[in-house]
């Protein structure tokens, strides 16, 4: 994949993170130098307790560093003011946090359609739009169930489906086929490579699956607090796994995957179904 020179949507410098434990402090980064372009997939593969997450939601602007810089398209965001970083999050960082970024109060659907409503997409426009999405990630039979009646794999896809619905530059996923089999995860990864190589966002993917290396542009791990290995993904010829066939999509023309699982009947037009309430 060609790449412009500015196409780093997200670089971090030299980016230290301690956390303050009673009168301990204890470094957990220990000055990490990444780029996440436009167009790629990158991995994020490392042991439990090196870093991962923390590196993940710095970068989110969700957590500070206690030095260092982190650009978001070319920008200094590390030390701005408390107040600005919403609006940065909302107009260029999407987030697949497991159990995190769901809102409980709301449907499934309900939770696509607060994404594009951002975007000015309202009624039964975004409506017919977030049935689309959950129907590309397998879970269109599931549109009515809150957050708590969906399974830890579906609520995933839903934070996928989010992801899809916004318009964000950065997608940042901590462990996305984590709960998922392996057919689903396939189906996940797929969907994350569409935001990269079609929709030419950087995405950024935590992973411990290391079948997932031979889909990736740019596989990083990490080991306490810091950066062991930056690599290339190997040429498709040198794999030792063949990939699941799932996740091969030989028709570039094909707008979004197709969910993997068996579909329920939907009734259309959406709009005509009942509004959840939130519960008490
Ligand atoms: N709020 C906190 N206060 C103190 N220490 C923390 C805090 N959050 C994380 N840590 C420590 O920082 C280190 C890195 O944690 P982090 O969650 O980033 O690891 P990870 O690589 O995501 O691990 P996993 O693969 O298990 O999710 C761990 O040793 C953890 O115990
Ligand atoms: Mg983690």
């Amino acid at each position: 994949m060609v790449h412009e020179p500015d196409t780093s949507v997200l670089s971090v410098r030299d980016l230290r993170k301690s956390y303050q434990l009673g009168e301990r402090s204890i470094e957990v980064l220990h000055g990490i130098n990444l780029d996440l372009r436009r167009g790629d997939l990158t991995l994020l593969m490392g042991p439990s307790g090196s870093g991962k997450t923390t590196l993940l939601t710095i970068m989110g602007l969700l957590l500070r560093p206690t030095s260092g810089q982190v650009l978001l398209l070319g920008r200094d965001v590390s030390r701005l003011d408390e107040w600005r970083l919403p609006a940065l999050r909302r107009a260029h960082i999407g987030f697949i946090f497991q159990g995190f970024n769901l809102l409980s109060a709301l449907t499934a659907v309900e939770n696509v359609e607060v994404v594009l409503e951002m975007q000015g997409l309202r009624g039964r426009a975004a409506r017919r739009r977030a049935m689309e999405l959950l129907d590309s990630v397998g879970l269109a039979d599931r549109w009515d169930h809150l957050p708590e009646a969906l399974s830890g794999g579906e609520k995933q896809r839903v934070g996928v489906a989010r992801a899809l619905a916004s318009p964000a530059e950065l997608i940042l996923a901590d462990e996305p086929t984590g709960n998922l089999d392996s057919k689903t995860a396939a189906q996940v990864v797929d969907i994350l490579r569409h935001l990269a190589h079609r929709e030419n966002r950087a995405v950024l993917v935590v992973t411990h699956d290391p079948a997932l290396r031979q889909l990736a542009d740019q596989t990083i791990h990490m080991r306490d607090g810091l950066i062991v290995e930056d690599a290339k993904a190997k040429p498709s010829s040198e794999l030792a796994v063949p990939l699941a066939s799932a996740v091969q999509r030989p028709d570039p023309t094909v707008p979004l995957p197709v969910g993997v699982l068996p579909r329920a009947p939907v009734d259309p037009p959406y709009g005509k179904l009942v509004h959840h309430r939130p519960r008490e």
